[in-house]
């Protein structure tokens, strides 16, 4: 439709047609409806069977068939048959399961995450969906946070990096097969007070700005056209209502013209955290923050009209969020085409064939970070007669990662049937030892009987895999932990079994960094799958007997302690610095310390090692002095110096030495993922310009400042391999 077609149309529409338009509800009212009986699940929004055939949009309707025939009905019954856009959660794949975004994002590789994007993208086009709910860009530095799974971890640059990786690969260019990316959840949802779901942000703006936002507008200039507020409130504001970020910021200051979409029930939510008296309050405060589209509650349906007339909201803002409705649905072709891509019999043949599974798998492979390995205990021989594979994920299906769409757990490889057929003359035997559950009520003698019945399978074994960590469901949405060590029953078995066999290694699964101080001294080698998706146990098999390298690089900070949170790399250095953040009480009293734990994390972010080695030249420079409209190149030469072939993510960081704030002690600026055969050696560069240098500074300007940086090249945030440049003005 051309522009004056769809504002002819927006002139033709009734109030609660417009109203219609901004009101999104679950697909199963129209599926469960049953007639004039205003029982149905509308009615608990306070909807009539009338006012369903005036919707703008529904969520989580699945299946081809079922979007097509709701479509069809919907239109037929609508006064001026305009489309339903069809939303739903696509976030570590449609049906095809990738690892969890914050594993995936362990990857740190661009094209890999943009063509998992591609592929969930076209499975759930065909399967009737319009919009994705993704890619969620929260800034995650507290593990407890069970959301963190969703994101893309610690790091701003990695964030934007695999946000925008994620978009591009939704929305390509609107193409074929493709559906609309609604990037969320704006903003800072990833740092809850106490890492609790959906508690209160405090932030000053200098941080708001410099860390939380940056994802969110990279996803934005990457083609998202929709963007979903989130739950909290930040400075004592709910998202929904916060003027300043969604009007100010977000409409002002960046200009966007896409539309805004609340999160499940959040309008309702305004009046739960106190912050407005009624739901026709709410109704208005968000009508001035130009919120355009309300999920699954009915205030702006039910109450506008009161407002219009009591003069407290205008049509005309009502009229500008309509047309930005209608315009989404212009640009996705929906007027021409309702049903878009939805195809069931393209759909089946698609969804998790071949080419689907290999790219997850491959995903799965690079996701995968191991933390430990002495003596080079993996990957183990294929020559092997008899291997223990002991824990609760030894044969677990639930290993796809939660939030999984209309991924299925049957539909998953799990460890055993991933090495069963890699190896099928190997024999395996599987204990789960324990159950996987995080509250346990057995008896400690139960628990370690049955860690002594695993550890005697172990001890008779040429090698074992202890199989342990978190489920999928204990991370997630409302899945906030205050415990991230492992269960109690996997501690006892752990320490059970790994005694029993030199030759143990520890195969971790999970959906956030876990505190695993308990168990890493017992284990020789550990490898974290994250919730690594459908092809886990298959990419698990090649990575244990080593038909491939693992190359993942942490996304987020492997703590000590759940006491060390939040903690993250691009910390400050406060004042009163530690002198050796390793040494617990460190000898200088009064300083930024803990007398109990050392400040340092155990794994830092960026750190993950391989089946082989690489060496890092001394980092050089073109020039020393970089000038305000110049650049500098700084290289450092990479040598794998072990026997395999294998990837490594090369990593650059700046530090700026003095600010007019206080600068991070290291912040991520590039990275690479180059691959080396053994002895070969490639020199990798980076180029910096002075907007690269750029921040909020004091009195919140945005600029850099003239003086002293270190550019740092290196496999992890702990690197101290650098050299030092210039800035001149
Ligand atoms: C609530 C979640 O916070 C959000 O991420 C999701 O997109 C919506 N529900 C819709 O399922």
């Amino acid at each position: 439709m051309t522009n004056e077609q769809l504002e002819k149309l927006l002139s033709e529409l009734s109030l609660e047609e417009k109203l219609g338009q901004l009101t999104q509800v679950e697909a199963n009212f129209y599926l469960e409806h049953t007639g004039s009986d205003v029982t149905g699940p509308e009615a608990n929004i306070g909807l009539a069977p009338d006012d369903l055939k005036l919707m703008g949009s529904v969520l989580n309707c699945v299946g081809a068939d079922n979007c097509i025939q709701l479509q069809k009905a919907f239109m037929e019954n609508h006064p001026h048959h305009i489309p339903l856009l069809i939303m739903q959660d696509v976030i570590h794949g449609y049906r095809t399961q990738y690892p969890v975004p914050l594993g995936l994002a362990c990857s740190f590789n661009d094209d890999l995450t943009e063509a998992c994007a591609r592929m969930a993208a076209k499975e759930a086009s065909l399967e009737g969906v319009h919009v994705t709910f993704g890619p969620m860009v929260d800034i995650s530095r507290d593990a407890r946070w069970g959301r963190c799974m969703e994101s893309c971890g610690e790091d701003v640059t990695l964030t934007k990096r695999m946000g925008s990786a994620m978009v591009r690969g939704f929305v390509h260019d609107g193409g074929e097969n493709t559906v609309a990316s609604c990037v969320k959840h704006f903003c800072a949802y990833g740092a809850p007070e106490a890492g609790r779901d959906y508690n209160n942000v405090e932030l000053s703006e200098r941080t708001l700005r410099q860390t939380y936002l940056p994802g969110y507008k990279a996803a934005l200039d990457a083609g998202a056209r929709w963007i979903m507020p989130s739950f909290n409130s930040i400075g004592h504001l709910p998202m929904t209502a916060n003027g300043y970020i969604l009007k100010d910021i977000l409409r002002d200051e960046w200009g966007f013209d896409g539309a805004i979409i609340s999160d499940y029930n959040a309008y309702r939510e305004i009046q739960w955290h106190g912050a407005a008296e009624s739901m026709k309050d709410v109704a208005e405060i968000t009508r001035h923050n130009g919120v355009d589209m309300e999920m699954m509650s009915a205030t702006t349906f039910l109450h506008s009209k009161e407002l219009l007339e009591e003069g407290r909201i205008t049509m005309e803002e009502i009229n500008t969020s309509v047309m930005r409705i209608l315009q989404e649905k212009n640009r996705l072709g929906l007027f021409e085409n309702p049903y878009r891509f939805a195809d069931k019999t393209a759909a089946e043949s698609y969804i998790l064939s071949t080419s689907c599974r290999e790219l997850a798998q491959q995903a799965a492979e690079e996701s995968a970070v191991l933390l430990k390995n002495e003596g080079a205990l993996l990957p183990f021989g294929k020559d092997m007669k008899k291997l223990a594979l002991i824990g609760p994920f030894a044969a677990e299906k639930g290993i796809k990662g939660a939030w999984a769409c209309a991924g299925r757990d049957e539909e998953t490889v799990s460890v055993y049937e991933g090495i069963k057929t890699m190896l099928p003359d190997v024999e395996i035997l599987v204990d789960a030892g324990c159950s996987y559950n995080l509250l346990n009520d057995t008896p400690i003698d139960v628990l370690t009987a049955n860690a002594e019945r695993a550890a005697a399978l172990a001890k008779e074994a040429d090698a074992v895999l202890l199989c342990i960590g978190e489920y999928q469901d204990y991370s997630g949405e409302g899945n906030s932990r205050c415990e991230i060590r492992l269960p109690l029953q996997q501690r006892i078995l752990a320490e059970k079994v790994l005694k029993e066999n030199p030759n143990a290694a520890v195969l971790l699964f999970g959906g956030r960094p876990q505190d695993i101080t308990d168990i890493e001294p017992m284990a020789r080698a550990i490898l974290y799958m994250w919730q690594p998706g459908t092809m886990g146990g298959a990419a698990a098999a090649r990575l244990v007997f080593g038909e491939v390298a693992p190359s993942g690089k942490l996304s987020m900070t492997f703590p000590r302690s759940v006491g060390q949170e939040p903690i993250y790399y691009a910390h400050q250095t406060t004042g009163r610095p530690v002198a050796d953040p390793n040494i617990p009480g460190a000898p200088f009293p009064y300083t930024s310390r803990y007398l109990d734990m050392p400040t340092s994390p155990l794994y830092a972010f960026g750190y993950g090692l391989s089946y082989t080695t690489f060496e890092y030249s001394p980092v050089t420079l073109d020039t020393d002095t970089l000038t305000v409209d110049g650049t500098i190149t700084a290289s450092a030469t990479v040598k794998n110096t072990g026997n395999v072939t294998a990837k490594e993510s090369v990593q650059f960081y700046v530090r700026d030495l003095i600010g007019t704030v206080a600068r991070p002690v290291k912040e991520l600026k590039d990275f690479k993922k180059i691959t080396l055969a053994p002895g070969e050696e490639i020199v990798v560069s980076f180029t910096i310009t002075e907007e690269d240098l750029r921040y909020w500074g004091k009195d919140l300007t945005y600029g850099s400042d003239a003086g002293t940086f270190h550019a740092f090249i290196g496999p992890d945030s702990n690197t101290q391999n650098y050299a030092e440049f210039k800035l001149v003005k």
